[in-house]
């Protein structure tokens, strides 16, 4: 497993580091020296000095210990110090958290470059947070940093794609056990948001409906998760007509994968659903060639909440139940594809005029989100999906877009995104955006016109949600090319991971 880097905390002194880079932080301070520990100064000051170095985000610098003149680092196993900066000082504990993760994202890459394996960060001991926020942001940092995809290349580690750092261990003045603390849920949380590119980053022709089914069974078989695949017959039987017609110009079977963690029948339950549409060709309304083949990120939704389920499996929170869907296919053109004019049924009876084959997330999730109601009546349902275009115009890659029947669910949704470096903004529905929806020959069609796409998009879930508490996360365009940041490479994300598990961390009755 690649991406399963070594992370732990030590108890030894930093002097006694055997492996290839110390790095200690250093704060930004408005025409002063950076803060940091005050040996480490001796360092920074010739760098501060003549303008090289002043704490900044994203400030790397790289001394050599036998090349410091100092007899306390001359002691040092380890031949090399990096300092990096943090920034200012934060003015919130989430933006801490960010400034530290960010840091660690910093440490991987210049880690990778000056091809060191084993690295070991100080945690700072001047920091105004908590060690445990401290560690668990710093280690999401490092792993989401230090991710890399390079399975199908032959030449390892050349150019862009350099060799992962293999092992990163942390040390701080703070209580050890707070820093394992923090570090264990870091790690969880970032190693699922990797599995979760992992997934993205497979093309279309290898990660299909099937491999969703795999992976879900995986972790049924490995921690105290129910899977229940429901195939194509049973899908027929249950009248997914939204699903089945999507499939229908697809050589490959779709699958609607469930995911339960049970902690107690009387606990509230949380509703996972997640867009899982392994390539996105539009169908009969075909996309155009170019940048088509992005849409095999289609599925990042789906890959989101099974890797959540990864860490609930873990973590076993004992005040929720959470149960996750993954309506998934592809969606291609061939000679039995549904057809713009097409009316087809979902589930719970509600028909719908087929405008555009390419607005086809909303109809697999429309039966998803209803069978899924129908079956758990959860007390709280949140979807995500790479729904519309619609959302990159509105919101660019920086945030999530975020549409909601309930205030309370949508506050927790967007805190928990906050916290976790995510960031959302709402979108409103109403009856003036669902009247778009109107058809002159079935109950809805599936497209609302150019105007507010991603609304109408939204507005048509919001047909199959009924009363239950219900929050809608459009991806689109966060899913991949999200904000450029140390810690979030070019390509898949991992997005929403860490705000679902922040989420569910965090779960209590909505009001
Ligand atoms: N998967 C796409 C949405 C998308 C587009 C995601 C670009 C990321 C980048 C979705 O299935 C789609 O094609 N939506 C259409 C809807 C339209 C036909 C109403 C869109 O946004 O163009
Ligand atoms: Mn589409
Ligand atoms: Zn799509």
């Amino acid at each position: 497993m690649k991406n399963q880097s070594i992370l732990a905390v030590t108890g030894k002194s930093v002097e006694k580091f055997t492996g290839d880079l110390v790095v200690y932080c250093a704060g930004q301070q408005k025409n002063k020296m950076p803060l940091c520990e005050d040996f480490v100064k001796k360092i920074i000051q010739p760098a501060w000095k003549t303008g090289g170095f002043s704490g900044k985000k994203g400030e790397f610098l790289l001394a050599y210990t036998a090349l410091t003149g100092s007899k306390r680092y001359r002691k040092m196993t380890c031949g090399r110090i990096g300092i990096v900066g943090l920034g200012e000082t934060a003015s919130s504990v989430d933006e801490a958290r960010e400034q530290l993760r960010l840091a660690g994202g910093t440490v991987a890459a210049e880690a990778k470059k000056c091809k060191a394996k084993k690295v070991l960060v100080v945690l700072p001991e001047w920091l105004d947070m908590a060690v445990v926020d401290a560690a668990e942001a710093l280690s999401e940092g490092l792993l989401l940093g230090n991710y890399c995809f390079d399975k199908y290349k032959e030449k390892k580690g050349e150019g862009e794609e350099l060799q992962p750092v293999r092992s990163f261990m942390l040390a701080g003045a703070g209580s050890a056990a707070a820093m394992r603390r923090g570090m264990k849920s870091g790690r969880a949380a970032a190693l699922a948001a990797c599995r979760a590119r992992d997934m993205a980053n497979e093309p279309g022709n290898i990660w299909t409906p099937a491999k969703f089914a795999d992976f879900a069974e995986k972790l049924a078989g490995r921690y105290a998760l129910k899977c229940r695949i429901i195939e194509k017959p049973t899908m027929k039987k249950l009248g997914m007509g939204g699903l089945l017609a999507v499939n229908q110009g697809s050589d490959l079977p779709p699958k609607l994968v469930v995911l339960e963690y049970i902690s107690d029948k009387k606990n509230p339950t949380l509703m996972l659903v997640g867009k899982g549409l392994t390539f996105d060709s539009g169908g009969i309304s075909l996309k155009p060639a170019k940048g088509m083949e992005d849409m095999k990120y289609d599925m990042c939704g789906g890959a989101a909440v099974l890797t959540t389920m990864q860490v609930v499996g873990e973590e076993r929170p004992g005040n929720v139940n959470v149960v996750a869907l993954v309506p998934a296919t592809d969606n291609m053109s061939g000679a039995a594809a549904f057809k713009p004019g097409d009316i087809i049924t979902h589930f719970g009876g509600k028909t719908s005029e087929v405008i555009n084959t390419d607005a086809e997330g909303r109809l697999i999730l429309a039966d998803a989100l209803a069978w899924g109601i129908k079956t758990y009546a959860p007390d709280a349902v949140v979807d995500l999906a790479t729904l519309t275009g619609a959302v990159i115009i509105g919101l660019g890659h920086h945030r999530t877009g975020l549409l909601s029947n309930n205030d309370s669910l949508a506050q927790r949704v967007s805190e928990a995104g906050e916290r976790s470096g995510e960031p959302f903004w709402r979108l409103p529905l109403g009856p003036e955006y669902s009247k778009q929806l109107e058809s002159k020959v079935a109950d809805l069609k599936n497209v609302g016109g150019r105007s507010a796409g991603t609304i109408t998009a939204a507005a048509y879930l919001q047909e199959f949600i009924g009363d239950t508490p219900w929050a809608h996360c459009d991806v689109a365009g966060t899913a991949w090319n999200f904000t450029e940041k140390s810690y979030v490479p070019k390509g898949p994300s991992g997005i929403a991971v860490r705000t679902l598990v922040t989420l569910i961390r965090q779960w209590k009755p909505l009001q």
